[in-house]
């Protein structure tokens, strides 16, 4: 008799060990996230802030594990196997995201911004949070952005003019805006993903590409492509995506630790993206690359269609309208 109330009590002790190992592994989570940018990138070292954080808030029960370059496969890749749920996050290109939810599209408009101030207003404000949050429905959602530089043309020769495209063959991401605004400059527009495009360039698959100075840079496209002609047609910035269904399944503290280093992640970036551009451009110079000076008004020009089919959509004109209250 004495026996058993030993052994059950040691069966109670065990018992409540069990329950409070398994609330502490229930407590614990690990997240993936996967991207395309390389461990140089500004956004890739943010989320490695990010990350930090994350396990110094939990007292090292929340995870994040970074897989870069490509690991997982392209922009487009990552985002479908975040909806399919097998990955929880990933960097989506406010380009890459187009394909994904069309609210995004308007980032892809050339020309869109005044300046960096009204790009600021725009993504770290009201604005930017709606788009952020307007693809909840479709299985994933934006909890933080960072600023992508300006994007301009780079090739073997200046293109200095709309005319100077008429016949390259300029890779561009798998965004329906930016493929339509290369072919209405003048240019045919080749979809390749990020990681694959030095050797499509090594390959003559494509004669240039665009994108901003960083990318050109620490991509070694450089190499290849030695002339950057600064046409800067456009400013689109990149999102931190988190998959719905990881979210919801997060609990209201973890979720708010997840959002807080988020953005202080975006903080971080945006303090260390001047000196990113800044480095990279005297780089380009010491490896040999030449920046050109682009009148960019034929190109904004040559583009203006482009508006003029977006504003056709009512709730695409309601967001533009919203976008140029930003300026002011
Ligand atoms: C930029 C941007 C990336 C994007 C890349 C591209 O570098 O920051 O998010 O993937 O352009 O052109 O694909």
């Amino acid at each position: 008799m004495k026996m058993n109330t030993i052994t059950r009590s040691l069966l109670g002790v065990s018992m409540l060990a069990l329950f409070a190992t398994t609330a502490q592994a229930a407590e614990k989570v690990t997240l993936k996230l996967a991207h395309n940018l390389e461990r140089s990138h500004v956004v890739h070292q943010a989320f490695e802030q990010m990350a930090k954080e994350v396990k110094q808030l939990s007292d090292g029960k929340m995870t994040i594990r970074i897989y870069p370059s490509s690991q997982m496969g392209s922009a487009r890749e990552t985002m479908e196997l975040l909806q399919n749920g097998a990955l929880d996050m990933t960097k989506g290109s406010a380009s890459d995201l187009e394909s994904f939810d069309n609210t995004y599209a308007i980032y892809n408009l050339p020309y869109l911004f005044k300046d960096q101030k009204h790009f600021d207003n725009v993504v770290f404000g009201n604005v930017g949070k709606e788009i952020m949050e307007s693809s909840k429905d479709k299985g994933f959602f934006a909890l933080s952005a960072y600023i992508a530089g300006t994007r301009s043309f780079y090739a073997k020769k200046p293109i200095t003019k709309p005319e100077d495209l008429k016949g390259l063959k300029i890779r561009v991401q798998a965004s329906p805006t930016t493929l339509r605004m290369v072919e209405l400059m003048g240019g045919s527009p080749t979809p390749i993903s990020f990681g694959e495009v030095y050797t499509a360039m090594q390959q003559g698959v494509v004669d240039g590409a665009e994108n901003n100075v960083p990318s050109w840079v620490q991509t070694r496209h450089i190499e290849i492509a030695k002339v950057y002609s600064e046409d800067e047609h456009a400013s689109i910035p990149d999102f931190l995506v988190i998959s719905t269904k990881t979210w919801s399944k997060l609990t209201p503290e973890q979720q708010q630790i997840l959002s807080k280093a988020a953005k202080d992640s975006e903080a971080w970036q945006q303090k260390a993206w001047a000196n990113v551009e800044a480095e990279t451009r005297a780089q380009a110079t010491a490896m040999g690359g030449t920046f050109v000076t682009v009148d960019k008004a034929p190109f904004r020009a040559a583009v203006q269609p482009l508006y003029d089919d977006f504003k056709k959509d009512p709730k695409q004109a309601a967001l533009l309208a919203k976008f140029e209250q930003a300026a002011q």
